[in-house]
């Protein structure tokens, strides 16, 4: 069989888990079990006299050619079923309203069924908005350099981020098996693309070594997406069974936390975006003084979008902006940009990965 007439045959499967997944994602029964994301262990240091005013402090952050007004971006989560087209285009403006990041799910189904292009397409939402588009590693190695710049020149994006999932392709029913020439084909897109790569976990965490090697080969941006918050293999354990759900139940916690992710990769002089059971402003301070240029959020940013549509999303959202701005003046820093180098104290657990993992 080619592998377009096994493609075909997908089809109607890769629709389905699409929506299995925000289902299982928003119903909020995927998430870690025990592994937290670390960033409880960093400890900011209270600064009581910050001589600022709050309206001075100035959030905007460089990232990926464009600036955000805030270091935030609403992480890849969806595309290809009319649910995901609304999502896409709600969380799309509100990318554009508020100034962030916004990541599309992975655009496999572009490919697979044309027909759902029209739920990926969002830049008249967001004309002006940082767009990053998705591809798994597994899908860019079997596609064309050119192949995959028409799906990102389709929807205007600006940087491609490709995602590794590997943990859970294990668990997936019917997922990859074969790993071999990921880092060559994150070459050739850095080479050939003609728009940046972002290499991203799907949480399970990014080492230091992963970071060298990503940054041996040229590419400058990362999305850690650590574990701590929703769990891939979690989320496919939902939907395995048998053996596969054995391996999936035992490896539930399987990956690198967060904050630990961030800290071990934060010195490599990468753009880090910080994904991974950020759940408010306060996380996403931690995750800016260990080293990361933004955090990133999609299972809350998902549970908002349900529980009020386009305007709870952006309300969630405006409370994150505006923790990560109090957190800001009340460490004496003028920027997030500056969190980095504030005082701070981190945890045991944190300081120990930090030591054992490089
Ligand atoms: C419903 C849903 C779908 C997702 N689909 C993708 C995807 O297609 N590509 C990808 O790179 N990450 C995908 N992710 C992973 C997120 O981008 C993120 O890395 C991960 O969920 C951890 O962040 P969180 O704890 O804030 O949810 C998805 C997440 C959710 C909640």
């Amino acid at each position: 069989m080619s592998q377009h007439d096994s493609e075909v045959l997908q089809q109607p499967l890769i629709s389905q888990r699409k929506s299995e997944h925000i289902a299982l994602c928003a119903s909020g029964d995927v998430e870690f079990r025990s592994k937290g994301t670390l960033l409880d262990q960093v400890h900011l240091v209270h600064q009581a006299i910050p001589e600022r005013h709050y309206d001075e402090l100035d959030l905007s952050t460089p990232l990926l050619g464009k600036v955000l007004k805030a270091p935030i971006v609403i992480s890849a989560m969806t595309g290809g079923t009319d649910e995901a087209q609304a999502i896409n285009q709600d969380l799309a403006r509100a990318a554009e309203t508020l100034g962030l990041g916004f990541g599309l799910g992975s655009q496999r189904a572009m490919l697979v069924r044309p027909e759902t292009t029209r739920t990926f397409l969002v830049r008249e939402h967001a004309p002006t908005a940082l767009i990053l588009g998705n591809l798994g590693i597994v899908q860019a190695q079997r596609m064309s350099t050119s192949d995959i710049a028409a799906l990102c020149q389709t929807v205007g994006v600006d940087a491609l981020c490709v995602h590794l999932a590997t943990g859970m392709e294990l668990v997936q029913p019917g997922g990859d098996r074969d790993f071999r020439g990921g880092l060559e084909t994150l070459r050739r897109l850095h080479g050939e693309l003609g728009i940046p790569i972002v290499v991203k976990e799907t949480g399970c965490g990014l080492s230091r070594q992963v970071g060298q090697m990503v940054k041996q080969i040229g590419i400058t941006a990362v999305d850690v997406s650590g574990a701590g918050g929703t769990s891939w293999v979690g989320v496919e354990t939902h939907r395995a069974q048998g053996i596969a759900k054995a391996v999936g139940d035992a490896l539930w916690d399987w990956g690198i936390p967060t904050g630990a992710s961030v800290g071990l990769l934060g010195d490599l002089g990468l753009q880090i975006i910080a994904t991974g059971g950020l759940r408010t402003g306060l996380d996403v301070a931690a995750a800016l003084a260990l080293g990361a240029r933004a955090g990133g959020l999609a299972a809350p940013v998902l549970k908002a979008w349900k529980a009020g549509g386009y305007d709870g999303a952006v309300e969630y959202l405006t409370g994150v902006i505006e923790t990560v701005k109090a957190v800001t003046l009340l460490t004496g820093c003028r920027s997030p940009s500056e969190l980095v180098r504030a005082p701070k104290v981190l945890g045991g657990a944190l300081r120990a990965w930090l030591e054992g993992a490089r």
